[in-house]
Formats: C-alpha cells, structure tokens, sequence
C-alpha cells in the first residue's frame, strides 16, 4: 500500500472512537457490567437503520468511560490509528452533555482529553484543536448552562463549539443565543447539519449561528441557491462518506454525492465521523471513495489539500502543510 496522504481530521466525535475492546477493558477497569456478552457481540450490533439508532448505542457505550484515565486513553489511542492514516491534524469534538448526565465533571472529561491531546504532537506527531458540541435534542438552556461552565478552558483547551446528536426537530436556531454567547467569546462555529435534516437546517446554520462549517451537509445539494451560497463563500463541508452509508443517509459509497459536490465547487472534505462504529478511519474514507466511487489521485490530493485549508490552524500552520 502507498503511504497515506497527509491529512488533517476535522469532523470526529472522540466518543466514537471507542472500539468494543477498548469499552470492555474500561469496563473491567470501572467495574461497568455492559449488556452484550463480548466485543465480538458488540460488534454485531453494529447495524444501524439511521442516526437514531446508533445514537442509542453510542450513548450507552459511554457508561465505561469514568475518569480522566479514560479519557486519555480513549483519545491516545484515536491519535495512534489516526497517525497511522497519515492524520497530521485533528479537530476533535466531544460531547460534554453525554458525560456531566451521568455524573462525570466536565473537569475529569477535560483534564483527561487535555493530558492526551498536549502530548499528541510529540507522541504521534498530530496537532489538534477540540471543539465542545451541544446536543440539540437537549434544551438551550442546558447548552447555555454547559458552555458557561466550559469557559475556564476557552482559548487554552476549547477552541470552537458545535452542534450533533438527533437532528430532524432540532433546527439551529433554536441555539441562537448560545451562539452569540460562544461568538463573544471568541470561540470559533461549526454545527452539524443537513446530515438526515433538511437544507434549511444548513441555511439556519449559516444565516442565524453564523458557522464557519458545515458538518456533513450533503442535503444541500437539494437546494440550488443554498450551493451556490456555499461555494460562492466557500464554507468548508466536513463530509463523512462511511457514516453516511452506515447511517443510511446514503444507500452505497458508489452512490455517495461527494463527486458531485465537488465538481460543484464546493469546499469539501473527508472525515470519519465515528470510526469505530461505521467501519472506517480517514484513510479508510479515502480508499473507499478511490475503489467506489472513482475519484482520481488529484481528486484525492485535492481533499486533501481542502482538509488543512477548512481546519482552523494558523495561516502559517496551514501552509507548513500544503
Ligand atoms: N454524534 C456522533 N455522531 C454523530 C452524527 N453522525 N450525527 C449527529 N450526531 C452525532
Ligand atoms: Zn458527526
């Protein structure tokens, strides 16, 4: 196999990364009793019908993950594979809601994150930036509640916010105000949106929280005026083709409309979204793309190029890896 291409990651939950063999030495560790007899079994659960369904089991999974340790080793070994796939660069979310719920402090879910993504660069050769999510299927007023709570870390440990979790009956704007609130702070705006949702979710993403990106976003192409907005002010799309098979977005990779978002002349990217339960980490996505769907090597080359371009490093940054 050739060397991957150098890369950077901008649209991956650190939470699902967790492989089934990795949730059940947690569990031992954390004395969790998990519902399925092995990681074998675990893995076979791993047919989802949509978003819902794997969110189900993505929130459940999330019972082994206790302390700080966790939390660390969760993320090391995401950056081990990661560097593996020619990943140079991530930008990581993670869901603070999911955690703080089940009674982990947001300050053990960031010492833990923090002491692995501070040694990334040394140890795997990856710089990383974290981006906080809220959960849209939760209230505004807890998002606001969990931004006010992340504000020690902004500008140190938190970069950006964003938006996931169940989409359709969630629309953007219902996290105006926490929006503006994450703006005045500095931080930077990404959202989920036009994943299973309509465009309009894309247009509200833009138009009333004022994202920088869009995650997946591949329903815009149902709407011609909100493509051409898109390219015209070129807001990168983190798109993420095995999650979109696996969550039936998309019926097969030969079908996926990256190609043809990209001879749109949007501003696409390649991302795993949750690699350890949809069969893939960004490597994987690109091969995938490469042997289903057709794309050349430049082709290939040039979402690469797109993914360090989209990512929130420096100007300086950036060009050090173009
Ligand atoms: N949380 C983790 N993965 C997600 C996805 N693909 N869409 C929305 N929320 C998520
Ligand atoms: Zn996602």
């Amino acid at each position: 196999m050739t060397a991957p291409l150098p890369k950077a990651e901008l649209h991956l939950h650190i939470e699902g990364t967790l492989e089934p063999e990795l949730a059940f030495a947690l569990a031992e560790r954390n004395a969790v009793t998990l519902p399925h007899a092995s990681a074998e079994e675990l893995r076979k659960a791993y047919a989802f019908e949509d978003l819902q369904s794997f969110l189900n089991l993505y929130y459940e999974l999330m019972s082994v993950l206790r302390t700080a340790e966790d939390f660390a080793d969760l993320a090391d070994a995401y950056l081990e594979r990661a560097a593996a796939q020619g990943v140079r660069h991530a930008e990581i979310f993670f869901d603070p809601q999911a955690h703080t719920a089940r009674g982990v402090p947001l300050e053990t879910v960031l010492a833990g994150l923090g002491r692995a993504l501070e040694a990334a660069p040394e140890r795997h050769g990856i710089s990383t930036r974290l981006i906080m999510c809220f959960l849209r299927d939760q209230s505004a007023e807890s998002a606001m509640e969990t931004l006010e709570a992340a504000r020690p870390w902004f500008g140190s440990l938190i970069t950006a916010v964003g938006l996931d979790s169940a989409e359709v009956g969630h629309p953007p704007s219902k996290f105006r105000e926490v929006y503006d609130r994450a703006r005045e702070a500095g931080l930077r705006l990404v959202a989920h949106a036009g994943e299973e949702g309509p465009p309009e979710y894309v247009w509200e993403a833009l138009d009333v929280l004022k994202v920088e990106r869009i995650d997946h976003g591949i329903r815009s192409l149902e709407d011609e005026r909100l493509v051409e907005r898109l390219v015209r002010d070129q807001i990168p799309l983190t798109v993420c083709p095995l999650s979109n098979v696996r969550l039936r977005c998309v019926d097969r990779l030969a079908d996926h409309p990256l190609p043809r978002m990209l001879e749109a002349g949007l501003l696409v990217t390649v991302n795993s979204d949750d690699p350890s339960y949809f069969g893939g980490y960004a490597e994987d996505n690109f091969q995938g793309l490469r042997a289903e769907t057709g794309l050349t090597d430049e082709q290939l080359r040039r979402l690469a190029a797109n993914s360090f371009r989209a990512s929130f490093l420096s100007p300086a940054e950036r060009d050090a890896h173009l």
